[in-house]
C-alpha cells in the first residue's frame, strides 16, 4: 500500500509528517509522491497563518473525487486546522474519513485501520496529558546530515495574535533522557547536526518537576559523540535566561545562529501583542549573545499591521531591523485568527496598507541581508556539506556554524570524494542575494 503526505507550515509540521511515514513504514505502507496512485492521503494542516482552512478545502476538492476510481482510498486530515474544526470538519467535507489532532499523530495508524473496517468516518482531537506522537522517532534519511528531535511541543504564552496555544495545548516537555536516547541513535545513524524542535525551546523543563533546564539539556546533547553541530529553535525573547546566553561561549558545537522573533518594534504594539518584553529588553539580550558570540547569525520573525499599529509603530521596526541586523526575516501581514485576543481589537489595519507596511520591510530587509552576505566575501568559514549543489555544475552544497549556505567545487587537491557530512575550512569568494559561493582551502 502507498501513502502520500501534504505538509502545510512549520518545521514542526514537517517533523510530525516524517514520524508519520514511519508508523506507516511499520503498517507495510510506503510513502509515494504521487497522489494519484496513494491507497491513503494525509493533509498536515497549519493554521498560524492567512486562510489555512481555504487551502486545505482546496486540496480536499482536488483529492476527494479521487475516491470515484478508488474507493479504498482514505483520506485523512491532521494538524491545527484538524484540531480546531474536530469531527464538523467530517461534516464540511463529506469524503473525508479522518480528522486526526495534534496530540493524536501515533494513533493514526489504528484510526486507518478502524475506518478500513467500519468504512465509517473517525475523528479523534482530544488534548491529552503527554501528546501522542512525541516518543515516535522518525527513521533519518540515509542521505541526511541534519534531523530536527522535537525537544517539547505546545505553549503557556497566548500571544494575543496567535492559534498556536489554542490548537498545540499546554506546554509539554519531552523527558530529557528520551530526547538523549533519540539524539544517540541519530549520530549512530550518521546524523552530524541536531536541530532541537518546539513551540517555546527556552521554556523547556520549567514546568516540568524535577527535569534538567534548557541549558542543561544542551549540555548533555553537547557530549553526545558524533553530533558536531547543535541548533535550537524557536526561543523566545523574555526567555532568553543568562544561563543560555552563556551556553553559547562554552559550548563550541552550539552554532552561533538563533532565531530570535521580535514581532514588533514599538513597546505598545508588543504590550498589546503580549510579548513580555520591550525593545529595549531585546537589544540587551542581543547585545549580551554578541558579547559571548561577536558573529552571531540572527533572524527573526516580523508581523506588520498588527491592530493599531500606527506609521510610527511601524517604523521602530524598521529601526530595529536596522540596530539589530538579521541575516534574514520571515515577516508576515498581521491576520487575524478566531478565537484569539486580537481578533476582537478595534482598529484593524487595511490590507492595502499592511500589504504597504509588508513591502517596505522586506525591501529593507533585503538591503541589509545583502551587506551581511557580501561582508562575508574573504572570511573563511566550517562548512558542513549538506549534499551536491542545486546548482548542479558539480559543486557541492553546505552551511556554515550561522547557518549561510555556501556553494563550492570540489577540491582538485583533494584526493577523497567530498561526502555529505565532511567540513570543509572554505574561503568566501562571492556573494549572491541568498547564499554564499566558496573554494576550499587547504
Ligand atoms: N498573523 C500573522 N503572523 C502570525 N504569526 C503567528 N500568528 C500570526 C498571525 N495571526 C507569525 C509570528 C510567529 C510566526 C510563526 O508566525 O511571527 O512567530
Ligand atoms: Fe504563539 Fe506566542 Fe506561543 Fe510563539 S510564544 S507559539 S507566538 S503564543
Amino acid at each position: 500500500m502507498k501513502v502520500y503526505i501534504e505538509t502545510y507550515g512549520c518545521q514542526m509540521n514537517v517533523s510530525d509528517s516524517g514520524k508519520i511515514v514511519h508508523l506507516f513504514a511499520n503498517q507495510d505502507y510506503q510513502p509515494t509522491s504521487d497522489s494519484r496512485s496513494a491507497d491513503l492521503i494525509i493533509i498536515n494542516t497549519c493554521s498560524v497563518r492567512e486562510k489555512p482552512e481555504l487551502k486545505l478545502f482546496s486540496a480536499l476538492g482536488r483529492y476527494i473525487p479521487l475516491k470515484r476510481q478508488r474507493p479504498e482510498l482514505v483520506i485523512a486530515v491532521g494538524g491545527c486546522v484538524a484540531q480546531q474544526w474536530g469531527k464538523k470538519l467530517l461534516e464540511r467535507c463529506p469524503g473525508l474519513d479522518i480528522v486526526f489532532g495534534t496530540h493524536q499523530l501515533d494513533s493514526l495508524p489504528q484510526l486507518v485501520a478502524g475506518v478500513r473496517r467500519s468504512q465509517k468516518p473517525a475523528s479523534s482531537t482530544d488534548f491529552l496529558a503527554c501528546p501522542g506522537g512525541l516518543e515516535v522517532m522518525a527513521r533519518p534519511d540515509p542521505k541526511a546530515v541534519n534531523a530536527m528531535v522535537t525537544i517539547m511541543q505546545g505553549c503557556d504564552n497566548f500571544c494575543s495574535y496567535c492559534i498556536v496555544p489554542y490548537v498545540r495545548g499546554r506546554e509539554y516537555s519531552r523527558p530529557s533522557s528520551a530526547i538523549i536516547e533519540e539524539v544517540r541513535k541519530l549520530a549512530e545513524a550518521g546524523i552530524k547536526e541536531v536541530m532541537l524542535l518546539g513551540q517555546n525551546v527556552n521554556s523547556y523543563g520549567l514546568k516540568a518537576p524535577g527535569e534538567i533546564s534548557f541549558a542543561e539539556l544542551l549540555g548533555m546533547v553537547h557530549e553526545v559523540e558524533g553530533i558536531e553541530r547543535i541548533r535550537f529553535t524557536t526561543s523566545h525573547p523574555k526567555d532568553m535566561s543568562d544561563e543560555l546566553i552563556s551556553a553559547f561561549a562554552t559550548l563550541p558545537k552550539l552554532c552561533p545562529s538563533l532565531h530570535l522573533p521580535l514581532q514588533a518594534g514599538s513597546d505598545a504594539v508588543l504590550k498589546r501583542m503580549g510579548r513580555g518584553y520591550t525593545a529595549a529588553v531585546y537589544l540587551e539580550n542581543v547585545e549580551k549573545l554578541r558579547q559571548v558570540m561577536p558573529d552571531v547569525a540572527l533572524t527573526t520573525d516580523i508581523i506588520v499591521g498588527f491592530p493599531g499599529e500606527s506609521e510610527a509603530d511601524f517604523q521602530q521596526t524598521l529601526m530595529m531591523l536596522e540596530k539589530v541586523g538579521y541575516d534574514q526575516i520571515y515577516s508576515f501581514k498581521y491576520s487575524a485568527r478566531p478565537g484569539t485576543r486580537a481578533a476582537d481589537y478595534e482598529d484593524m489595519i487595511p490590507d492595502e496598507e499592511k500589504r504597504d507596511r509588508l513591502a517596505r520591510c522586506q525591501a529593507l530587509q533585503n538591503k541589509i541581508s545583502q551587506t551581511l552576505l557580501l561582508a562575508q566575501v574573504g572570511k573563511v568559514s566550517e562548512v558542513l556539506v549538506t549534499g551536491p549543489s542545486k546548482r548542479g555544475e558539480g559543486e557541492w552544497s553546505g552551511r556554515t556554524p550561522e547557518s549561510r549556505i555556501v556553494n563550492f567545487p570540489a577540491p582538485v587537491s583533494i584526493s577523497t570524494k567530498v561526502v555529505a557530512g565532511d567540513i570543509y575550512r572554505v574561503k568566501i569568494v562571492e556573494a549572491f542575494k541568498h547564499s554564499l559561493k566558496g573554494e576550499v582551502v587547504a
